[in-house]
C-alpha cells in the first residue's frame, strides 16, 4: 500500500510545476512562529512551507514519502540558497525523525496515529501547526475524498499531550473548509491572540 502511495504521489509531483506558495494559514502565523532552532515539516511535499520556514532562519527537515517531491524541494532549496534537510519517510510505518523540534508542521495530510508521535518530537514549548480540510469541504470540492477528511469538530479530540492555543474551523480565504490548529508542548508559552 505504501509503495503504491509513493508511486501515486511521485506521478502527481512529476506533473506539477514549481513548489507553490506557502499557505495563507502559515503566513498568518509569521509573527508568532520561532525563527531559530529546528523545524519538521511532516508530509511536506515539494517544500512550499519548508522553504518559507528555512528562509526565516529555521533548520528545517522535510519528510515525505515521495522521492520526486523531495528532489523538487531539494532543487528549489539549492536554487534559493536555503538549507533544507530532506528525508524520505513513510509515516504510516516509520517513526518521525528524532527531535527536539521547536516547530512541527503538518498541512494537508491526515494520518491519525501521528498525533501520538507529535509530543515525542517537540521541544518543551515547541509548537505543532496543523491544518486539514473537514467533511464540509465536499460541499464545494470533490477532493480530498471523504477518507482523507476530518470530521467536523474532530481535530481537538485528536490532540494528545499538547495544549491547544489556537483552533478554528470554517471556510478559508483559499475557499476550503478547514480545521486549523496551533498547539504547544509542555511548558506554557504565551500565545498572542
Ligand atoms: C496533499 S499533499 C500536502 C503536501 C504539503 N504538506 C502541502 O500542504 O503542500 C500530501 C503529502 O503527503 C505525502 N504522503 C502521503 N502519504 C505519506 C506517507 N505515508 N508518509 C509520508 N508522506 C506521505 C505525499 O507525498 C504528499 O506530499
Amino acid at each position: 500500500m505504501s509503495e503504491a502511495d509513493r508511486q501515486k504521489w511521485n506521478t502527481r509531483y512529476r506533473e506539477q510545476e514549481g513548489t507553490g506558495e506557502p499557505s495563507a494559514f502559515l503566513r498568518s502565523l509569521a509573527d508568532r512562529l520561532p525563527s531559530t532552532g529546528r523545524a519538521l515539516d511532516v508530509a511536506g511535499g515539494a517544500g512550499r512551507e519548508a522553504l518559507w520556514l528555512g528562509r526565516r532562519g529555521l533548520d528545517v527537515t522535510l519528510a515525505d514519502i515521495s522521492d520526486v517531491a523531495l528532489e523538487q524541494a531539494a532543487e528549489a532549496a539549492r536554487a534559493a540558497g536555503v538549507g533544507l534537510r530532506c528525508q524520505r519517510l513513510d509515516v504510516e510505518v516509520e517513526s518521525l525523525p528524532p527531535g527536539p523540534f521547536e516547530l512541527v508542521l503538518c498541512m494537508n495530510f491526515l494520518w491519525r496515529p501521528l498525533f501520538a508521535g507529535f509530543p515525542k518530537v517537540l521541544a518543551p514549548g515547541g509548537l505543532l501547526v496543523f491544518a486539514q480540510p473537514t467533511r464540509s469541504n465536499l460541499q464545494r470540492h470533490a477532493h480530498p475524498s471523504a477518507r482523507f477528511l476530518l470530521e467536523e469538530g474532530e481535530l481537538p479530540r485528536l490532540i494528545q499531550g499538547l495544549e491547544i492555543v489556537s483552533y478554528t474551523e470554517g471556510w478559508t480565504e483559499e475557499g476550503r473548509h478547514e480545521a486549523r490548529m496551533v498547539a504547544v508542548a509542555g511548558a506554557h508559552r504565551t500565545w498572542p491572540t
